[in-house]
């Protein structure tokens, strides 16, 4: 009889013991955006492609690849030195100012921006980003 009631306290603790193993290796979802690749080309694809796509107008850069970001407009490491953060103008979250002018994301999309140069601006071999505006 003792037996029985043994059983689901021993259950209980191989799935205890099954659970904490499974968050012990799965890392936590950071809280904030990360300053990786797939966050900054997000913002990238969302607030600025739709104008800086290939063949646009004349005087208008593209800013699908990695080589038309970096030397000219992104210095990995130096943020400050790095013209593409002179050039943007950041708002503030909801409501928008009207109208709205020059170039513009979110001040933490910039930070996060900033944040990615500071990194080394890694980006994917090959990758070209597209419009998703
Ligand atoms: C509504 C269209 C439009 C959007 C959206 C836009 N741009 Fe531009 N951008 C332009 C035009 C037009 C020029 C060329 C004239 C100029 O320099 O103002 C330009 C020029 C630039 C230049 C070169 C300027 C220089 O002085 O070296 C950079 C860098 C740039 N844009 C970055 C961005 C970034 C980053 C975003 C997204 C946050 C963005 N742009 C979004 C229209 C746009």
């Amino acid at each position: 009889m003792r037996h029985l009631y043994l059983v689901p306290p021993a259950f209980l603790a191989c799935f205890l013991i099954v659970l904490l193993a499974g968050c012990a290796t799965r890392p936590p979802r950071p809280e904030y955006p990360v300053a990786d690749f797939e966050t900054v080309s997000g913002i990238f694809e969302k607030r600025c492609l739709a104008c800086h796509g290939d063949g646009h107008r004349f005087g208008v850069p593209s800013l699908r690849r990695f080589q038309d970001l970096v030397p000219v407009y992104v210095t990995p490491g130096e943020p400050e030195r790095s013209r593409l953060l002179q050039v943007i103008y950041p708002i503030e979250e909801e409501p928008k100012p009207m109208p709205p002018a020059g170039h513009r994301v979110t001040a933490s999309e910039k930070n996060l921006i900033g944040e990615w140069i500071l990194q080394g601006a890694l980006w994917p071999e090959g990758a070209v980003l597209e419009s998703s505006d």
